[in-house]
């Protein structure tokens, strides 16, 4: 009988060589593969379109369509992507990933695989001393930040608002990321529950605001129960107030989630620590492994301080599950998670971690806090751009000046289109006070003093030609 889902040794091999082989090839031309190469990629798109075929191809070719439709892309692995939140995407976490699919083990019930429950948990367990957080305190690994934000916001509504919760009210900034606010009308609040408060002119959560938007709402009779600051808003890196807002947090009895996705890990820099004083009094703390740690895409952190409220938002039982049983020392993840079956996502932070060790990840960091520091001086050296905020973390807002001969929106616009047109850099703009801006963000361990440099040189030539 031949059984074509099970392939021969020998087979198996060829396609794990192949695919190898592809991957060092591609690695090895990262430093010099065009920041974006998406001229023809609608067209490919189209033209791969169909449905499954009944009898399989071969391997090789299926290989060189994956490799065609992986190169159509902004090169989102490579070191001159500063847009959006890099993460790069470590090698030795796709490693990880190949061996925990490989092996297709299920980890989300302690008894199907407890030693291997015990290394997700380490790293969870890392995640809380991080943060100092206290022995009761319990995580999960998400699929994402915006995950794990939800499950945060769940978490909070049924710890503090009974079942009848639409007069809780929820503060974040007007600088928040939108996954809390979608987090925040998934979790079933209407819009008008959320609280945008204002922020101070370096875009920080306005304490002040915040506390006369509590002081109105509780003379409505609404029942404020959250408020969510970010370690490093994604617009420009801005560190909320923590310390003042766990203040606020603990005079009005309002659960305290800091959305850390972008700059949680910061924490194991000293200068990092030193922006986050207050985020260890959170009651939780979204993180993001695959920004931060450089992980490929596909894992988020949520820490809770007292665990047992996370579990108490997420349990729920089921007959069919009664032979696994219940946690002891090793945690029953599916109990604190919206998720029962997903991938074994915790040896892809568990093997670096134990192959790189804390201070590779740490160094990395510090490095892109420093490259971050020459971007900005670099950037204020160049005639006509302004650099309105100096960067908490490694996002560098900055745009072409008023006083410019045009529309200085239209003009940055025109700048950005002029670097990014240069292939070797890859950079995302924002609005912020209804001004076009450009945001550069420095975060994948592959970006070097190199590459900022040679950003630096792309973006004065770019503007001395636009503003010429
Ligand atoms: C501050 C912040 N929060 C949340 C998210 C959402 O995370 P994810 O994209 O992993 O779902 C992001 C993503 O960039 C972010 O920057």
């Amino acid at each position: 009988m031949n059984y074509p889902l099970e392939p021969s040794p020998g087979a198996m091999r060829a396609m794990g060589d192949a695919a190898l082989s592809f991957l060092l090839s591609f690695l090895e031309g990262l430093p010099e593969a065009p920041s974006f190469n998406t001229e023809s990629a609608r067209e490919l798109a189209r033209e791969l379109r169909g449905s499954a075929p009944e009898d399989g191809g071969s391997f090789d070719d299926v290989l060189q369509t994956f490799v065609l439709a992986a190169s159509k892309v902004n090169e989102t692995a490579g070191p001159g992507y500063l847009a959006y939140i890099p993460g790069g995407g470590l090698f030795s976490a796709a490693v990880a990933d190949f061996l925990a699919a490989g092996t297709n083990r299920f980890v989300n019930l302690w008894a199907q695989a407890p030693a291997l429950v015990q290394m997700e948990n380490d790293v969870v367990r890392w995640l809380c001393d991080l943060f100092a957080f206290p022995p009761g305190s319990r995580g999960i690994l998400t699929s994402g930040g915006s995950l794990a934000n939800f499950s945060a916001v769940v978490t909070a509504r049924k710890d503090r608002l009974p079942e009848d919760f639409l007069k809780g009210t929820l503060y974040v900034s007007h600088q928040v990321h939108a996954s809390v606010t979608k987090a925040a009308s998934l979790a079933g609040f209407p819009l008008g529950n959320i609280r945008r408060v204002a922020c101070t002119p370096e875009l920080r959560m306005d304490v002040e605001a915040l506390r006369s938007a509590l002081r109105a709402d509780r003379s409505a009779g609404l029942q404020p129960f959250c408020v969510i600051p970010s370690a490093g808003t994604t617009n420009t890196g801005a560190v909320d107030p923590l310390e003042a807002i766990a203040d606020v947090a603990a005079e009005e009895e309002l659960w305290m989630h800091v959305d850390a996705a972008y700059g949680g890990f910061f924490h194991l820099t000293e200068r990092g620590r030193e922006r986050f004083v207050g985020i260890e009094r959170a009651d939780s703390i979204t993180l993001d492994p695959h920004k931060g740690m450089f992980l490929p895409y596909g894992v988020g952190a949520l820490v809770v301080r007292d665990g047992e409220k996370l579990r108490d938002a997420h349990y729920s039982g089921a007959a069919y599950l009664q032979d696994l049983p219940g946690e002891d020392e090793l945690p029953n993840f599916a109990e604190y998670s919206p998720e029962l079956s997903r991938d074994f996502r915790g040896l892809r932070v568990w093997l670096p971690l134990k192959l790189h060790g804390v201070s590779a990840f740490r160094e990395a960091l510090d490095e892109k806090l420093d490259l971050a520091r020459v971007l900005y001086e670099g950037l204020r050296e160049i005639p006509g751009l302004e650099v309105p905020w100096e960067p908490d973390l490694t996002t560098v807002p900055f745009r072409v000046a008023e006083g410019a001969d045009g529309d200085p929106n239209t003009l940055t616009q025109q700048l950005l289109d002029r670097i990014n047109a240069s292939k070797r850099v890859f950079l995302s703009s924002t609005m912020l006070d209804g001004r076009f801006t450009i945001r550069p963000c420095i975060l994948s361990h592959r970006t070097h003093r190199d590459r900022i440099d040679e950003a630096l040189d792309i973006t004065a030539k770019s503007a001395a030609e636009i503003l010429s």
